[in-house]
């Protein structure tokens, strides 16, 4: 049941720290001395890790979201080439499927037909599939036969939320075992495992906060159009972000990385049109700020969610939304989670169906 939430999604959201730590089976499926992550699912050996060439993350909507998180993980802790594919783009795409690529279904309830065929696709080419699943006993579970349950609990309202950061947890653990067997120290090993276990109570910091990104909520409430704005990791939570937006509250929203603003995107910019920007402390964070300077320059409201401690920043921001300090790569994991409670108390203000919005099923199982 609802408990004391006024929706599923809001007690979805809420779950977070609860439905991560499953993830990484309340530490079971952690090795601290040696750190790295122990996957009972994953049924490959050192010899066959070191000689995977590429990975492929695929999967629909939030889930190929979350794929393209995984693959920047995968590629940043073990070094593996690796890319997200739309399921339902791929079935008609006449893929290569190679020996030394590994792939992986990405389903929070198992049963997305777009994302079933494009397995089955894949293995009648020979390719080795692993499920991320929520579901268990599912289809796609079954048809993959082997992977990585994430174990958010069931998820009801229809946008998904604790699913997301489930799957995006579970690959993190994929890439550091991969990363530990092929390039990662075990000090940076472990480094990632301690900043891992804080994850859950950074999320109740930010949970904390809530009645701060309602207040932002209604001070955005009439615009029409949002920008969502990130580079590296943080680029498929821009979209993420805005997907977020659109199915919830039927306004438009749109992801972009910041980099490509201005190649298209800055000609929508005005007063009225406000851009979020996912800026966390790191590699992309100058680079963001000067992005953020570009929007101003064109008079567009800047929402921004941070970790960084930057006068430059508070100074441009029309509202700024704080975050835990983490290492970059675990840093999705943080920053979704006020812009999942920005689409729901948005959707609140204008009346909306939060757990069901109109036109969407929980399990789209037509191609
Ligand atoms: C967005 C959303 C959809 C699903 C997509 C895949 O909030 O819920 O984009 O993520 O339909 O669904 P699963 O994960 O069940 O395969």
């Amino acid at each position: 049941s609802k408990g004391e939430y006024q929706d599923y999604l809001e007690k979805e959201i809420f779950e977070q720290p609860e439905s991560i730590r499953r993830a990484f089976g309340n530490g079971g499926r952690l090795d601290r001395d040696f750190g790295t992550a122990r996957l009972g699912g994953i049924e490959l050996n050192g010899s066959q890790i070191r000689n995977i060439r590429q990975a492929h993350f695929i999967g629909m909507g939030t889930a190929m979201y979350a794929g393209q998180v995984g693959a920047r993980m995968m590629e940043g802790l073990a070094r593996i080439s690796s890319h997200t594919l739309d399921a339902s783009e791929l079935r008609w795409s006449n893929p290569i499927v190679e020996d030394d690529s590994v792939y992986f279904a990405l389903s929070q309830s198992g049963e997305t037909l777009d994302t079933l065929l494009a397995v089955k696709e894949l293995q009648n080419r020979g390719g080795r599939v692993y499920g991320i699943i929520n579901a268990v006993g599912s289809t796609i579970a079954r048809a993959c036969g082997a992977g990585v349950y994430i174990h958010a609990g069931p998820e009801v309202s229809v946008a998904s939320t604790k699913a997301f950061t489930g799957q995006i947890t579970s690959m993190f653990l994929l890439a550091l075992s991969f990363g530990r067997i092929r390039h990662l120290s075990p000090s940076e090993g472990k480094r990632l495992i301690d900043a891992l276990e804080l994850i859950p109570d950074q999320i109740n910091q930010i949970l904390a906060q809530s009645a701060q990104v309602q207040d932002i909520a209604r001070r955005f409430k009439h615009a029409t159009s949002f920008m969502y704005l990130g580079r590296g990791v943080s680029y498929p939570i821009a979209m993420e972000g805005a997907l977020k937006l659109k199915e919830l509250s039927y306004l438009h929203a749109e992801g972009f990385s910041s980099g490509n603003l201005k190649h298209g995107p800055l000609a929508l910019i005005d007063e009225t049109v406000p851009s979020l920007f996912i800026a966390p402390e790191g590699d992309t964070l100058d680079k963001v700020i000067s992005n953020i300077q570009e929007v101003k320059a064109r008079k567009g409201p800047v929402i921004t969610v941070t970790n960084a401690d930057s006068r430059e920043l508070e100074e441009l921001s029309d509202a700024l939304i704080r975050v835990p300090k983490c290492p970059e790569i675990l840093s999705p994991l943080l920053t979704i989670v006020p812009l999942q409670l920005f689409a729901l108390y948005l959707t609140r203000e204008l009346g909306r169906n939060v757990d069901q919005p109109r036109n969407l099923a929980k399990s789209v199982t037509t191609d």
